[in-house]
């Protein structure tokens, strides 16, 4: 499983060929400009929610690569009513895709699109590939929800928001990664703007001091598990 950052909450998955995108917001992060967007690949689009900072490249990419849209059941309906292809969801569900099992979990966030229609309750992702297993949190506060995913599943990766205002701070995030039983987390959701900035040593090493291991990637920047 190869995982890239594109800033902000954005993420490329490929697993086994399939290339999958989570929440693209690319085209409106100055500090993402080097990322273009029509050389992306996508054959499964997963939106956590509907907030501007997770859809707004989605239409985009999703007429030019075809690729389905996975979310809860307002936004895939609302990609539908479009004309995209979709797979809607909800929580506590799960569904076998090509790639592997996808389940999505609860966020504690709120979602709704741009122009202020509803965008269901927010949630996150929780990846179960061939070998590795992967939680994707979306934006959300800390909540004892998280404990329910180690029940389950053995996670390889815990991507988890670190920006706080907006979704959980580093601190809670150190708590969320006992939660989930994963000590190995990718930080995002940060730096994007003035009020979700970090410092970067700081946040790493107080993950560090609790025994984890905090990776920020660059922008553009893969990671193989
Ligand atoms: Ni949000
Ligand atoms: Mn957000």
């Amino acid at each position: 499983m190869k995982i890239t950052y594109y800033g902000h909450a954005s993420l490329g998955i490929e697993v086994n060929e399939v290339s999958i995108l989570v929440d693209p917001f690319i085209s409106g992060n100055d500090k993402a400009s080097h990322i273009d967007i029509n050389s992306l690949k996508a054959d499964y689009i997963l939106l956590t929610h509907a907030h501007q900072d997770h859809i707004l490249d989605v239409e985009t990419i999703a007429k030019r690569t075809n690729a389905m849209i996975v979310s809860n059941f307002e936004i895939a309906s609302h990609y539908e009513s479009l004309g995209f292809e979709v797979h809607p969801m909800n929580l506590g569900g799960s569904w076998d895709f090509e790639f592997g099992n996808v389940k999505y979990v609860n966020a504690i966030h709120t979602s709704s699109f741009p122009d202020g229609k509803y965008g269901g309750q927010p949630g996150g992702f929780v990846i179960e590939g061939e070998r590795k297993n992967i939680y994707i949190a979306g934006d959300t506060a800390l909540t004892m929800d998280m404990k329910l995913i180690p029940l389950q599943i053995k996670l390889d990766l815990a991507i988890l928001p670190i920006g706080d205002n907006f979704t959980m701070g580093v601190n809670d995030a150190i708590i969320a990664s006992d939660f989930v039983q994963c000590d190995k987390v990718m930080g995002y959701h940060y730096d994007t703007f003035g009020y979700i900035e970090i410092d970067h040593e700081e946040s790493k090493r107080r993950f560090f001091d609790k025994g984890k291991d905090l990776m920020l990637l660059a922008i553009g920047e893969s990671i193989e598990l």
